[in-house]
């Protein structure tokens, strides 16, 4: 047995006075010929614990192999700290060497690294403290959402990873195959023909789960998926991932009121949930990365979310627009909004989270409930629009996309025509409108993005241990 505690737990306890062991890697190390200070952390908490070691207890070797990076056991007794920041500290009475780390060849060295470099490392960025706590509180946000659902009567629903259809429509899906890509068999027209594949059919890996979420949803009546999606859009941005984790709940009778509350609700839940059980981590943050980040988490509880029909959403930017603001991208009514146009609602308009809705149709998924009445803009009717949600974040932008569904068979008939979407792939789908159809709605939250509010990080890339990003799958 190895009999280690875990240095989290020794410090909040703090017996003091008793031989305990830890195990770790060191972080760094002082000291003089008498005496050396061994920061040691086993990735439990970012302080670690120092390890007092009086030279004349070990032997030569012992102490040359003591290095930034090498794993050690050391057992003594867990005192008062004479100095410093920590509440004790260990007298070391035995140190054990597990792996040794050559310092000349350790990437990892005290000094501060750019997140560039950093990520070039990612199999041994997790045991820099910076991504030591990202990881704790992405572990932490996953923990919040399944104890929000599980908590509110939602059922955790596991959707395929491959799949055959594609629920955004958006085109970006990554093929799956067996197929011997020097040989591809092909009709008259030059078409692959996919009998011969492993499925039988062209099949991808999923861009969203749900569509079969809205299969478990009007069954059970209200699920979550969490899993991971991937898209193969070339947006090489801070924002996105190839391959992120997503949760969409999907909710019967729920109109757009309903769902906009649910939104809202299990953001502030994950936020508190952050504050009241990361708060070592995210004081951390706050020092290391940025000083506002607590106080902006604060913030968003205090606040109610902004509920913003995309109309009104254009109106203010062309207002601002006629002010002297500039943007990028043009904001016409039909337009999709840019992250510009995002941010300056969220940070400069309304200085809180929105959620915008009632898009023009055309530009959102073909799922989405088609609203009632057509939008009066600049005096004129405007095009057909639909009940999407999105949450926009600040600093983040879009953090969820959801939408009431469309319930009527027909009408959702009718876009899967229009749109050109494969018919024979979505006959499971359309049973749902035929069988005993209901009211229902869902929305996605990007995982990353919610991480990226929580941590404060600017980058996407540094919110997951292995990014996939185009042209980047190494670990
Ligand atoms: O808005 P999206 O595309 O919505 C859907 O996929 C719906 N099927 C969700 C639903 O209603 N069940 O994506 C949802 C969220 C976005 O708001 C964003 O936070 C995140 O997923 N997201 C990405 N995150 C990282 N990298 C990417 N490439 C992302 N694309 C979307
Ligand atoms: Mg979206």
């Amino acid at each position: 047995m190895f009999g280690r505690e875990i240095i989290k737990g020794l410090i909040a306890e703090a017996k003091l006075d008793r031989e305990v062991t830890v195990c770790g890697w060191v972080r760094s190390m002082r000291g003089n010929k008498v005496i050396k200070f061994i920061a040691l952390n086993d990735g439990s908490c970012v302080s670690g614990i120092q390890i007092v070691a009086d030279t004349e207890k070990f032997d030569e070797a012992t102490l040359k192999r003591i290095q930034t990076g090498a794993c050690l056991k050391v057992t003594g007794q867990l005192v008062a700290s004479q100095g410093g920041n920590q509440s004790c500290e260990i007298q070391a009475s035995a140190i054990e060497v597990l792996g040794d780390s050559d310092p000349n060849e350790y990437p990892l060295q005290k000094k501060g690294h750019s997140m560039e470099f950093l990520r070039e490392k990612a199999h041994l960025r997790p045991r820099t403290n910076l991504f030591g706590c990202i990881l704790r509180i992405r572990h932490n946000m996953a923990i919040a959402i399944h104890e929000y659902f599980h908590q509110h009567g939602f059922y955790y629903f596991h959707t395929p990873l491959i799949t055959a259809s594609d629920c955004e429509g958006a085109g970006q899906m990554f093929q799956v195959t067996t197929k011997n890509l020097y040989d591809l068999k092909k009709d008259e027209n030059g078409s692959i023909i996919y009998d011969d594949d492993f499925f039988g059919k062209m099949t991808s890996l999923t861009v969203s789960g749900q569509l079969e979420g809205e299969l478990g949803a009007t069954a059970l009546g209200q699920i979550y998926t969490f899993g991971p999606t991937f898209r193969a859009e070339n947006s090489n941005t801070p924002r996105h991932l190839a391959e992120f984790w997503m949760i969409e709940p999907e909710v019967c009778f729920y109109d757009m009121e309903d769902l906009m509350a649910l939104e809202e609700d299990f953001i502030k839940h994950c936020v508190r949930w952050a504050l009241d059980n990361c708060r070592e981590d995210l004081e951390f943050l706050n020092k290391l990365i940025d000083p506002t980040l607590i106080e902006r988490l604060e913030g968003v509880l205090k606040e109610s979310f902004e509920h913003l029909p995309y109309t009104k959403g254009i109106e203010i930017l062309q207002e601002a627009m006629k002010n002297g603001k500039k943007f990028e991208f043009p904001c016409n009514w039909g337009d999709d909004l840019a992250s510009e146009h995002e941010r300056y609602l969220v940070e400069e308009y309304f200085k809180k989270p929105v959620i915008m809705t009632n898009y023009p149709k055309k530009i959102k998924s073909f799922y989405m409930k088609i609203d009632d009445k057509k939008p009066i803009f600049n005096g004129q009717e405007m095009e057909e629009t639909v009940q999407g949600t999105d949450v926009l974040f600040p600093q983040i932008g879009e953090i969820i996309g959801g939408s009431v569904r469309e319930e009527s068979y027909e009408k959702l008939m009718n876009e899967i025509e229009t749109r050109g979407i494969p018919m024979k792939d979505m006959w499971w789908y359309l049973d749902t409108r035929r069988f005993g159809s209901c009211p229902h709605a869902g929305f996605g939250l990007g995982f990353e993005r919610l991480i990226l509010f929580v941590t404060g990080m600017q980058n996407i890339r540094d919110v997951i241990p292995f990014p996939r990003t185009p042209k980047n799958a190494e670990f």
